[in-house]
């Protein structure tokens, strides 16, 4: 029978001289198959119905080197399933429910002298659990215990792993760790991302390459500064935790990626000095471990931030930072990316003394800047920085020409800064103005000034720069002249211009146009112009269209991919460009189900559940004449019927109505 199930699941195997696999992946399988063939050195069996595996079930695979079983619902493994298969270095049985009968699993994987690479994720299993299921594998190099219920690891938790090179406990209960990698030097990558743990203090793992503790709940990192050696660290990851200072690395390390992103983290040298504030200058820690001796740290020093020489990203996004320390950027050589978003920051030092001249991406968005400063003689050494992003701070004062000084300049997003645009024949070189001159900029190619308060783009405002994307959104007082963007009318391919009180503007000289934004700008027709672009995206919203010729609803339909049009007063009476948009299968109405129409008795409706025939073929006035005849008719009708009740079942209540209407005695 199973033999039948097997051949039906069409098994694919794929045969060579050197190894043969089995993927029987999904399969419905609730046992190991026992007609591969026996020289199968790969069986992956995940996602099957597994609640198994008995002895026996693998002794016709000699050969097995690989053996995956995730995603089953296997509870137990007897305990000789391996006992012929030793050369198995590969084993997975990620998400099963192994954590009743670990101790007969432990039983069965012991056999395994030569396994590599296990992984235990998602079985329920505590420290204790996992202690006894690796307790005889010393030759493990690789093992995962994501998602499990561990909350503490000590020496004797992994005891016996000396040649571990990558461990990975993410998203456990972790809340201490205790000497548990001391006997593992080899170990280079260690993912504790997702636990409680509340600090990492006497780091001393000189070996490790990669340390990922993110998403923890961690107010200290602190390096043992008695260490003289150098540590091998590339990448720390300490970001989503509580850390108040910023971490005291090794003295001597290869930090490349220094991942600090949403902590608590500024730097305090002001306390140092301020002796009205009766402030402890240390911090010490007790009771750290038997291992551990008291950690003394000094606080307001601002020496303790160790080798900062090799980092090539620092994150430091979501942080408090207010300033840095005097030379703390200068510690970094070698600084690609700069990432500030999200911080204190009210100035920032935009020269190659401050700044290294490698900066590649800055990203200061989201602080409180209002001022950058800047040498005009010597900015132009900061020829490798292409991104650079300042929106939302409060800059409205800028030297004009401070951007056209960087040689390498691709990307400016000024965003939500009172600044304007200057004109290019006004006098280059003035210290500071409230505009911004982007003419003769070679290199840039995206500019984003939405939420600016630009009233007027000067004509020649963008004269020998070559914009591909341009985004002015949210200048209401705009009022874009013709001639403000007719420098970049042949390289221009987004242009947002939402909500800038858009007029009249001939959109045909931007042939190379691909997406526009207008967006919130009560036009009532759409501009004839569009016709002649190649669009692939259009946002329509927030207008006062009430209708689309029908020629122009083919043209749109054949060209865009994506249209937004929600926020108009369509007629829905004259909905044919609708009708159009459906026969057309490649537009896509991003935001169709939301599109709303007018009716002739001033009621919105949803375009898409509007019924056609409610506009008839009569004219409005024709239809009065029928609502009166309707009413006329149903009042008659109710008239009549109440009429006819009232003589049927109170005949005697007319008598004496007639009477006391007609013929009450009047007084005379
Ligand atoms: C590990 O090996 C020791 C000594 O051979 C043995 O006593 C113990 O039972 C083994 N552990 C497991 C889980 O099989
Ligand atoms: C650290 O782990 C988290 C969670 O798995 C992951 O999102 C993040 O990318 C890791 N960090 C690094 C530097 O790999
Ligand atoms: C560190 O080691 C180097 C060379 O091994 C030695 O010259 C130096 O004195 C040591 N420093 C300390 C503080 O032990
Ligand atoms: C604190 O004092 C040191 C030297 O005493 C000085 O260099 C530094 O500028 C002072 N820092 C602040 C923030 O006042
Ligand atoms: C500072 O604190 C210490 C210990 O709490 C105390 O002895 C000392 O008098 C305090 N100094 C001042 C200036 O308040
Ligand atoms: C750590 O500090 C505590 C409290 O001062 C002290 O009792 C203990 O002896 C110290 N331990 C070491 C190893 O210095
Ligand atoms: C500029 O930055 C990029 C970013 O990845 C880097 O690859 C390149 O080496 C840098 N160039 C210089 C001259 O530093
Ligand atoms: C600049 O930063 C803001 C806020 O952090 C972000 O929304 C925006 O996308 C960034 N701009 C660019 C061009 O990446
Ligand atoms: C168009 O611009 C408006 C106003 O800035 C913005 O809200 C909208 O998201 C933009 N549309 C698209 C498709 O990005």
């Amino acid at each position: 029978m199973i033999i039948n199930l097997v051949k039906n699941l069409a098994i694919l195997l794929i045969k060579s001289t050197i190894q043969s696999t089995a993927l029987c992946n999904n399969c419905q399988l609730s046992t190991v198959p026992n007609n591969l063939p026996q020289q199968t050195e790969k069986i992956f069996l995940d996602r099957n119905l597994l609640k198994i595996l008995q002895d026996g079930c693998l002794s016709r695979y000699p050969s097995l080197r690989t053996f995956s079983c995730a995603n089953n619902h296997l509870r137990t493994v007897e305990e000789n399933v391996f006992s012929k298969s030793p050369l198995i270095e590969n084993l997975n049985f990620a998400d099963n429910e192994l954590q009743n009968e670990h101790k007969q699993v432990a039983h069965s994987l012991s056999s395994l002298t030569q396994l590599k690479t296990l992984d235990l994720s998602g079985n329920g299993l505590t420290e204790d659990m996992v202690s006894l299921l690796i307790q005889n594998l010393s030759s493990l190099e690789t093992l995962y215990l994501s998602r499990n219920a561990m909350l503490r690891l000590d020496e004797s938790t992994f005891k016996g792993l000396h040649q571990l090179k990558e461990l990975n406990a993410e998203r456990n209960l972790l809340f201490e760790i205790d000497g548990a990698f001391d006997h593992m030097r080899k170990l280079e990558r260690l993912n504790l991302a997702f636990n409680c743990l509340p600090c990492l203090v006497n780091f001393e793992m000189t070996q490790l390459r990669v340390l990922n503790a993110s998403h923890n709940s961690i107010e200290w990192f602190i390096t043992n500064q008695n260490i003289n050696e150098t540590f091998q660290l590339e990448t720390l990851d300490l970001s989503d935790n509580l850390l108040l200072f910023f971490p005291f690395l090794p003295l001597q390390n290869h930090i490349q990626n220094l991942i600090l992103s949403s902590n608590l983290i500024d730097f305090y040298q002001g306390f140092s000095n301020d002796s009205s504030l009766n402030w402890t200058n240390s911090v010490e820690y007790y009771n750290l471990g038997k291992n551990v001796g008291n950690v003394t740290a000094d606080l307001w020093s601002e020496s303790l931030h160790g080798d900062l020489s090799h980092v090539e990203l620092l994150d430091l996004s979501e942080n408090k930072v207010k300033y840095f320390p005097e030379g703390f950027i200068q510690q970094m050589p070698c600084l690609y990316w700069l990432k500030l978003r999200s911080n204190c920051l009210q100035s920032f030092s935009l020269t190659p003394e401050d700044l290294s001249v490698t900066v590649y991406e800055l990203d200061v968005s989201k602080n409180r800047l209002t001022e950058l400063r800047t040498r005009q003689h010597s900015i132009s050494e900061l020829n490798n920085l292409t991104h650079l992003n300042l929106s939302a701070n409060d800059l409205q004062n800028l030297p004009p020409r401070i951007f056209s000084s960087l040689p390498s300049l691709m990307t400016v997003d000024l965003s939500h800064n009172p600044v304007g645009v200057c004109n290019s024949e006004e006098p280059e070189y003035t210290s500071s103005s409230e505009c911004v001159a982007w003419s003769n900029m070679v290199s840039l190619k995206h500019l984003y000034l939405s939420d600016c308060s630009i009233e007027n783009i000067p004509s020649s405002a963008f004269k020998g720069s070559a914009l591909t994307h341009l985004e002015l959104s949210n200048n209401p007082y705009l009022q874009i002249k013709q001639e403000s963007l007719a420098s970049l009318s042949s390289t221009l391919q987004h242009l947002g211009l939402g909500n800038t009180g858009l007029g009249d503007f001939d959109f045909s000289p931007y042939s190379r146009l691909k997406s526009l934004n207008i967006s919130k700008n009560s036009i009532s027709e759409l501009p004839a112009s569009l016709m002649s672009l190649n669009l692939n995206l259009l946002d329509l919203r927030d207008n006062m269209l009430t209708t689309i010729t029908e020629e122009h609803a083919a043209m749109l339909a054949q060209r865009l991919q994506a249209v937004y049009m929600n926020g108009n007063a369509f007629n829905c009476c004259h909905l044919d460009w609708f009708k159009t948009f459906e026969e057309y299968n490649d537009i896509n109405v991003v935001d169709l189900s939301e599109i709303t129409c007018l009716d002739l008795n001033h009621r919105w409706h949803k375009v898409v559940l509007f019924d056609a025939v409610r506009c008839g073929n009569f004219n409005y006035e024709e239809s009065i004449v029928w609502y009166i005849l309707l009413c006329a008719s149903v009042s008659l009708s109710i008239m009549g019927i109440s009429i006819i009740y009232l003589l049927t079942f109170k005949p005697k209540m007319l008598p004496r109505v007639i009477k006391k209407r007609c013929w009450r005695p009047t007084s005379y």
